[in-house]
């Protein structure tokens, strides 16, 4: 695919097949992905993949943690408030999304059975999981976004879908388990990847971009 067209097409999945991806494929996406700059090269980024067995443990403990609503302890807090013109960004783009899908606005209960799906990989068998030392900073997380975009675009290219989801990492405790990592290993983002259900109404939404934030001078 050409890159402006990929760029242009992509969009995030909410809904995939129960398909495994093929190890090769994980792998040249992955390693393809970190060509991604970082702040002299210092490549903050540490990935772990999540498929099989593993991936039944992470989507059981997170979906129970939240449909039982547990408060959330992220390793990088989300954030409490937005200001105004982002925050009218999200409220359009849920709104849309919601009437697109045929989800009612105060339709809390199907609202919040389509969140939860957050939790288990929108029912793919593999997630990426983006994590870093706790010693790293702002600038790192800034590198890693690189590597994440990369990911998304490589996967874009080769038919597969994408959603890259902070939800996945509201309750990191659970991934420092599975992946036996220790506890100064600070995750940043999970991306739910794999095949993606072409005739799901969820896949078919393309975002709205602003254009008025390029600012010319001359
Ligand atoms: C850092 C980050 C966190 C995100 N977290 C979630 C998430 O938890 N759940 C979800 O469904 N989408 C999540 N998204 C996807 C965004 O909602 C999506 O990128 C945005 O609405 C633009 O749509 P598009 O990706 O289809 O262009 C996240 C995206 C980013 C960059």
């Amino acid at each position: 695919m050409e890159l402006f067209e990929a760029i242009g097409s992509r969009t995030s999945k909410r809904d995939f097949e129960d398909k495994p991806v093929p190890r090769e494929i994980i792998d040249k996406i992955l390693k393809s992905s970190l060509r991604a700059p970082s702040w002299a090269n210092s490549q903050p980024w540490e990935i772990a993949v999540s498929t099989g067995k593993t991936s039944e443990f992470i989507k059981t403990n997170l979906y129970e943690l939240a449909k039982n609503c547990t408060p959330i302890n992220p390793d990088y807090p989300f954030p409490d408030s937005w200001p105004e013109k982002q925050g009218n960004n999200m409220f359009e783009t849920g709104r849309r999304r919601f009437e697109y899908i045929g989800i009612n606005r105060d339709d809390k209960e199907k609202r919040t059975e389509f969140s939860l799906r957050n939790y288990v990989f929108f029912h793919s068998r593999t997630a990426i999981f983006i994590y870093m030392d706790e010693n790293l900073g702002l600038w790192s997380v800034f590198d890693c976004g690189f590597l994440a975009q990369n990911i998304l675009l490589a996967a874009h290219d080769l038919g597969l879908g994408a959603c890259p989801q902070a939800y996945l990492v509201a309750y990191p405790d659970v991934l420092r388990k599975a992946f036996k990592l220790p506890k100064n290993k600070k995750f940043l983002l999970g991306i739910s990847i794999g095949y993606y259900k072409k005739a799901s109404k969820v896949n078919e939404i393309k975002t709205f971009r602003n254009e008025d934030v390029i600012n010319y001078f001359e």
